[in-house]
């Protein structure tokens, strides 16, 4: 193994050894079950460690991050995440968050090609297209990526209050808000974008289904 990566495998033993001399149970009880009450869907950048930020340990964080946090219906990847988190982690908190600054944002807008990347991207292409007015006065480039971040974040947070995995939670009466934040990697902080969504009156009609159940 070449020392890079046995770096690693240290790094692990002396993490492993600080959690079990606060705590000798913390694998064992972590071992039998996880409980987190939270899931977090956010961006593959490594600067945005989601356990880190929010101070959260092993057990506490269910996670799912892809490249520019994007919520496809039909992504059976980022859909089964959380389905397995609703129905059976029953985490009472989703979060979408997103960053400033994101590279696959950047990428989105960008006239040249980056591979097969250009597909998944292509839905955030479609909310600049959308909501180019907005975008028509902002003559910066960076002030144009970051709006573009937060409104990937209220499109993403949409997405999963429009999957028939949530508004079947609401409709059986469990209780489930759905977030968006947005992290910045300049000051390490996060902020909240609009309001929580915790029902389905706060849904458009148009997206209402009934589960049937
Ligand atoms: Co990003």
């Amino acid at each position: 193994m070449t020392n890079e990566l046995k770096q690693l495998f240290e790094n692990n033993r002396a993490w492993a050894n600080k959690i079990t001399r606060l705590d000798p149970s913390f694998f064992n009880k972590l071992s039998k079950q996880q409980n987190p009450e939270y899931l977090w869907i956010g961006c593959s950048d490594s600067r945005v460690p989601a356990n880190e930020i929010v101070g959260l340990l092993p057990g506490e964080l269910f996670v799912h991050r892809n490249v520019a946090n994007i919520v496809l219906h039909t992504d059976l990847n980022c859909q089964s995440v959380l389905q397995y988190a609703t129905d059976v982690l029953r985490v009472k908190h989703i979060i979408v968050c997103g960053h400033y600054g994101c590279g696959g944002v950047d990428a989105a807008i960008q006239d040249k090609s980056h591979g097969l990347i250009d597909n998944w991207l292509r839905h955030i292409r479609d909310i600049y297209h959308r909501s180019s007015d907005r975008f028509q006065q902002i003559a910066d480039d960076e002030q144009r990526v970051n709006l573009l971040c937060e409104l990937n974040v209220l499109q993403q947070r949409a997405n999963v209050c429009h999957t028939n995995i949530v508004q079947a939670a609401w409709e059986r009466g469990q209780p489930l808000s759905v977030h968006g934040w947005i992290y910045s990697v300049k000051d390490g902080l996060l902020q909240t974008l609009g309001e929580s969504i915790d029902g389905l009156q706060q849904i458009p009609s148009a997206y209402r289904i009934r589960s049937g159940e």
